[in-house]
C-alpha cells in the first residue's frame, strides 16, 4: 500500500514541531503529571513518558494533542528504522557468497512491511490533524485512526517473521532490538489514540 499524502501531513508535522520549539508557555509540572498519568495506561509507561515528556508544553493536557504527538512520534522511529533496515539490505553485497541470503532477503522483508506501516502511521496523522473537518463524524474519523495504527502495529510484529530461519547473530539481534523499540512507540501511540477516543461523543 503506498499512500501520497505529503502536503497535509506536512503542515501537521511543522506545526507539531513549531508548537514544540516555541510552545505556548513553559511546561508546567501539571503539564508533566498528565503525561506520566497518561502514559500509565499504556502498555510500556515509562517509553511513553520517556519520548513524550518533552512535548508537555504542546500538549497542554489535552489527550488529541497527545495523541498527534505520540503518532508523530510512532513516525519518527518507524521511518527511521524502515529507512535503516533498508541501507542494510542494500549494503549485503550479491557477489558475495558467504553473504547469508536468507539474512539478507529477511532484511529486505523487514524494510517493507515497516515501510508499509510508515504509510499506514502517516495516514493516521492526517486523519488526526483533519478531525472534525471532513464532515464525517469525529468518532468515525477516529476509528479510522485505530485501525491504521492497528494495521502498523500487525506489520511492525511481523518484520522480525523472516529472521525465524535466520541463526542468531548480530544482525538479528540488532533487528529484533529496533523493532522492538518501534512497537513500543507505535503501541503507545495507538493507545493514546484509544484513550482520546474514550473522551469524544460527537
Ligand atoms: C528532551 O529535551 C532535552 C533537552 O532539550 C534533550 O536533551 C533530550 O534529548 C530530549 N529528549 C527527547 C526524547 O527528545
Ligand atoms: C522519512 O525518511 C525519509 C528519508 O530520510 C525522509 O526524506 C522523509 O522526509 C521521512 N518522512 C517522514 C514522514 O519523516
Ligand atoms: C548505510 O550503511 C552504510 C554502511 O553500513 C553506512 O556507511 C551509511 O552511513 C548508511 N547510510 C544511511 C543513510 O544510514
Ligand atoms: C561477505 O559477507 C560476510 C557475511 O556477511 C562478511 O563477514 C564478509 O566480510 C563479506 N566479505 C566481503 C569481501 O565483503
Ligand atoms: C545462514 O542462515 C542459515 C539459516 O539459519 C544458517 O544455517 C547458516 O549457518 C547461515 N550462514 C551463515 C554464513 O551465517
Amino acid at each position: 500500500m503506498a499512500l501520497q499524502l505529503p502536503t497535509i501531513f506536512l503542515t501537521f508535522l511543522s506545526t507539531v514541531v513549531i508548537l514544540a520549539s516555541t510552545t505556548a508557555g513553559q511546561p508546567t509540572s501539571d503539564d508533566s503529571d498528565y503525561i506520566r498519568t497518561s502514559c500509565q495506561t499504556t502498555r510500556y509507561p515509562e517509553t511513553c513518558f520517556a519520548t513524550l515528556s518533552n512535548y508537555s508544553a504542546t500538549v497542554q493536557r489535552d489527550p488529541g494533542r497527545l495523541a498527534m504527538v505520540a503518532i508523530h512520534i510512532a513516525l519518527q522511529h518507524a521511518n527511521h528504522t524502515a529507512n535503516y533496515f533498508s541501507n542494510m539490505s542494500r549494503n549485503t553485497d550479491p557477489d558475495n557468497k558467504t553473504d547469508n541470503k536468507t539474512e539478507s532477503a529477511a532484511l529486505r522483508d523487514c524494510s517493507e512491511v515497516m515501510g508499509d506501516a510508515v504509510d499506514e502511521i502517516r495516514e493516521s496523522g492526517k486523519e488526526m490533524r483533519r478531525l472534525g473537518w471532513t464532515g464525517e463524524s469525529v468518532r468515525f474519523q477516529l476509528s479510522n485512526v485505530q485501525t491504521w495504527m492497528s494495521a502498523a502495529l500487525t506489520n511492525e510484529d511481523t518484520c522480525t517473521d523472516g529472521f525465524e530461519g535466520v541463526a542468531d547473530g548480530d544482525v538479528k539481534d540488532e533487528v529484533f532490538g529496533r523493532v522492538a523499540a518501534v512497537v513500543e512507540v507505535t503501541s503507545n501511540a495507538l493507545a493514546l489514540v484509544n484513550r482520546y477516543a474514550d473522551t469524544v461523543t460527537g
